[in-house]
């Protein structure tokens, strides 16, 4: 069977990735792309590297031109998704690369975003440990997905085996991530600007503002599931300094997160929580011991590649990991989960290969 698929946002830098893994997928037919203020233009001029699907149309986005496919992506800023998802109730498949979904606390959203508050759908990071068992059995069969925030997705796989194993004390987590202004989109921004960015590590959202940081607890909570030492299931248990920093590379996160070791955890019980959690994973990987990931190894590919360390003077454990945030982190992210809820192999159409240098 070959599936229909329209993708929305598809002149930004979210619905132009999902554009390009899904040219390479075998099962798929892109049949219509739209976009807002660019409707009308061909997608060519807007995604030039694009190549088999030049021949595409930027059309409006509206609930009855994205109706009467077999999948619909959205890519669209946040809060821009609820309007046409309430619309397209007969659409089999629906994945919104956006926020309106992901969170389940009306709370957390009026907080950290504001607007109208949409349910909650299946959470598109497959390899999460989620009550004992990962998010991937959440995904099969489902018919609405929503695709992770990157810096979100990047922290919570760095963090869930450790909070899932109690080894760690997650109400002391601190994450710092190294990211490329493509997280923030494609549209017009002074502070991202080439001239404000080259040359410069800017912080941004500094103090506990982000909002993926609601969608790390909520994340990390359901990893701490009742299978768990700790016991932990409330966010509120979950406390997490962020710090996101702005540097010169087109795409990547580098995230760097550490947590006290619980008390008695030995290192060799730190170091099995992480390997088991990942072992046979394709795309979420843990180094050998004594090895850090660099961005450019996952630049392009679906992977989440782990460095796991043990500073035992600090008393904390430390991951680094790094993300495309293009790819694992939204679109790779989007399409794997497709693949799930559709039955298909799970990795078609993804890579594990980065494109370093
Ligand atoms: N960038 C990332 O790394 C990343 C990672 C994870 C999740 N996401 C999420 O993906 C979504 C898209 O992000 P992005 O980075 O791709 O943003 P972007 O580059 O700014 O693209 C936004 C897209 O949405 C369209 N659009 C804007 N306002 C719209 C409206 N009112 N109705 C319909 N379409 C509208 C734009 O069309 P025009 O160009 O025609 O105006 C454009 O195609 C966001 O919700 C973001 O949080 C992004």
């Amino acid at each position: 069977m070959t599936y229909s698929v329209a993708v929305s946002g598809a002149s930004g830098y979210a619905g132009g990735e999902i554009l390009r893994l899904l040219a390479s997928h075998p099962d798929v037919e892109i049949r219509t792309v739209t976009a807002h203020s660019n409707a009308g233009q061909k997608l060519s001029e807007h995604q030039p590297h694009l190549r088999s699907l030049a021949h595409l149309t930027l059309q409006d986005t509206t609930p009855e031109i994205l109706a009467g496919h077999d999948i619909v992506f959205l890519a669209l800023p946040h809060g821009q998704s609820g309007q046409y998802t309430d619309a397209l109730g007969d659409v089999p498949l629906v994945i919104d690369a956006g926020a309106d979904h992901r969170l389940t606390s009306q709370t957390a959203w009026d907080a950290f975003y504001g607007g109208a508050f949409h349910e909650p759908w299946s959470y598109g990071v497959p390899e999460l440990l989620v009550d004992g068992g990962k998010q991937r059995e959440h995904l099969r069969g489902a018919t609405r997905v929503a695709a992770p925030g990157c810096n979100a997705s990047t922290v919570s796989l760095s963090l869930a085996p450790g909070v899932a194993a109690g080894v760690i004390d997650p109400s002391d987590i601190v994450t710092v991530l190294a990211v490329g202004p493509s997280g923030a989109g494609k549209s017009l921004k002074p502070h991202l600007l080439g001239s404000e960015i080259l040359g410069s590590a800017n912080p941004y959202a500094v103090g506990g503002t982000h909002r993926h940081i609601p969608e790390i607890r909520q994340a990390l909570a359901a990893a701490s599931g009742p299978s768990t030492v700790s016991g932990i299931v409330d966010p509120e248990g979950i406390r997490i300094s962020f710090t996101p920093v702005i540097v010169p590379m087109a795409r990547g996160i580098l995230a760097t997160s550490t947590a006290p070791i619980a008390p008695g955890a030995t290192d060799a019980q730190i170091r099995e929580a992480w390997e088991s959690a990942y072992d046979g994973e394709t795309f979420v990987q843990l180094l050998p011991e004594g090895s850090v990931p660099r961005t450019a190894d996952v630049l392009g590919a679906n992977t989440a590649l782990l460095g796991l360390a043990i500073d035992r003077a600090a008393n904390r454990v430390v991951v680094v990991t790094a993300v495309d945030n293009l790819v694992k982190g939204t679109a790779g992210a989007a399409i794997q989960s497709m693949n799930i809820a559709l039955g298909l192999t799970e990795t078609t159409a993804l890579t594990i290969n980065g494109v370093a240098p």
